[in-house]
């Protein structure tokens, strides 16, 4: 009869997935791995030739390379992340009915889109995604040691003088969670959920797309 008694409300949903669930069934497996070898080359290619974003991620990314501040809108840049974009679509609309959206008369949509390589030592302090609605990364690489992704309870600055919860507390209790994405994966959460990306480790670079989404009208 207790158990009654005690509801939990308000989830906080992290929606994870491989890229290749996306295609459709006709599709050869293979071609998600072709569309992730392709942003790979891309990618790297993008942090040879950006020059703003290596001057921008020299003070703000140290160590690593970032073409947020510069070419973030790589989905009308390059095809391959023209690819990644209608390979998210999906995704992200199966995440909008698990979160039960009411999109009305408008619809989601990819607004910015870049890359980031994170070489060995390279860390991504706590942020949100201001002015978006859904946010997420596609992984290419993460060679072992590679961070995973951590997030915070949003609930965190309306506590004040709560206890802490004990470290044996259940997965949906702790404080942070940390979820460590493969290549080929795709992770989205809602855009104002605190996260971070931890000093990687790796000996190699971790590298990701990072994207945004907004809530358009048709
Ligand atoms: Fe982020």
């Amino acid at each position: 009869m207790r158990a009654l008694a005690l509801r939990s409300l308000w989830p906080t949903q992290i929606y994870k997935s491989k890229l290749v669930a996306s295609v459709k069934r006709r599709t050869r497996p293979q071609a998600s791995q072709n569309l992730i070898e392709e942003l790979l080359r891309e990618t790297l290619i993008i942090r040879e030739i950006d020059e703003e974003g290596q001057a921008w991620s020299k003070d703000r990314y140290v160590n690593g390379f970032t073409s947020y501040a510069s070419w973030d809108d790589l989905h009308v840049r390059f095809a391959a992340f023209e690819e990644l974009e209608k390979a998210l679509r999906p995704h992200v609309r199966k995440f909008a009915r698990d979160l039960a959206w009411d999109l009305g008369t408008g619809h989601l949509e990819m607004s910015t889109c870049w890359v980031n390589v994170m070489p060995p030592d390279c860390t991504h302090s706590w942020h949100i995604h201001p002015q978006s609605v859904i946010s997420g990364t596609v992984y290419i690489s993460t060679p072992p040691g590679s961070s995973p992704i951590k997030f915070e309870d949003p609930r965190h600055d309306r506590m004040m003088n709560s206890p802490p919860r004990r470290q044996d507390a259940q997965l949906q209790l702790q404080p942070h969670i940390a979820i460590m994405p493969e290549a080929g994966e795709v992770i989205l959460f809602e855009s104002w959920l605190r996260h971070e990306v931890p000093i990687s480790k790796a000996r190699r670079d971790r590298i990701s797309v990072s994207f945004n989404y907004s809530w358009r009208d048709a």
